[in-house]
């Protein structure tokens, strides 16, 4: 990791608090704030891996944690979150807890895409808007949001999925822009194919090595935190993620198609 020791403790305070600490993206940022010195907030519904979680953080960097289970795809769910947290100071918030549902749009099921745009896009807006006021009152605090490359462009049997991280994408920058110069730093990272549970969630038909490492997308942002309103991690992503810019996005659409039709079970496309 190359981060300076305790750096993100000394700039933003003691706090953080992780979404979807229980795999993937989100445990590697836990591992990586306790690591920086810092206290950390551990949330997800597997509050068994949570605690598994908290010891290892605690046995390797000394770091104190508090284990919250809470399901996100409730519509009050963030809500509770931030009130089981409210005697915390949290300084520094990764909204990361999501996923994603592969298929053609009219074979998908409504329960399971309602719970997604209340997962990725209305939890990160409900807990930043409870956490970010004290923020701004204490004059320091980092806000991350885990978007992703799909939320460049449209993406064929990845529909809504693409559109909740498009939402994530304008709301993450737009903060950067808003909070610039007073100590909030906002960003979004956004990841290609990533090696984590997210695949098996999704229901895509590749293996949970697809993708890259799970602590590069820690370390791409810990090292773009404060310097810009978003990043992409590693150049391959950055082409998929500005392949709009290459040819119009009536043609990326098609050709992302033909692509996440090679992912998606026969029956679901
Ligand atoms: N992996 C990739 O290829 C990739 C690429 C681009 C962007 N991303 C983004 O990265 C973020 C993290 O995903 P990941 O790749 O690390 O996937 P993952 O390994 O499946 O982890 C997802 C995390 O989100 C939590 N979560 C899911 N539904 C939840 C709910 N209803 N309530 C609370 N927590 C919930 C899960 O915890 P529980 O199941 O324990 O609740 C888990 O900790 C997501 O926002 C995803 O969109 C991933």
């Amino acid at each position: 990791m190359a981060t300076n020791s305790y750096k993100f403790r000394e700039k933003y305070g003691q706090w953080a608090l992780v979404t979807g600490a229980s795999a993937g993206i989100g445990l590697e940022f836990a591992r990586g704030l306790a690591r920086e010195g810092m206290s950390v907030v551990l949330t997800a519904r597997r509050e068994d891996r949570l605690n598994h979680l908290a010891a290892e953080l605690k046995q390797q960097h000394g770091a104190e944690t508090r284990v919250v289970a809470a399901d996100l795809a409730v519509p009050e769910g963030a809500d509770r979150l931030a009130d089981a947290v409210a005697d915390l100071p949290i300084a520094f918030l990764v909204n990361n807890a999501g996923f994603g549902y592969a298929g053609r749009f009219d074979k998908l099921a409504t329960d399971r895409l309602r719970a997604m745009v209340i997962v990725n896009c209305l939890a990160p807006v409900v807990l930043t808007s409870r956490i970010l006021p004290a923020m701004v009152q204490r004059g320091r605090g980092a806000v991350v949001i885990v978007g992703s490359v799909a939320g460049r462009q449209p993406l064929p049997l990845h529909a809504v999925y693409s559109a909740t991280k498009g939402f994530d994408l304008l709301l993450g920058e737009a903060l950067w822009a808003e909070f610039r110069g007073t100590g909030i730093d906002a960003i979004v990272v956004e990841p290609g194919p990533t090696q984590t549970e997210f695949q098996a969630v999704a229901g895509e038909n590749v293996g949970p090595n697809h993708g890259e490492p799970a602590e590069n997308i820690v370390r791409v942002t810990f090292d773009a935190l404060g310097k810009q309103p978003s990043v992409v991690s590693g150049w391959f992503n950055w082409v998929r993620a500005n392949a709009t810019r290459l040819a119009p996005r009536s043609t990326v659409a098609i050709i992302a198609k033909k692509v996440i039709e090679g992912q998606t079970p026969v029956e679901l496309r």
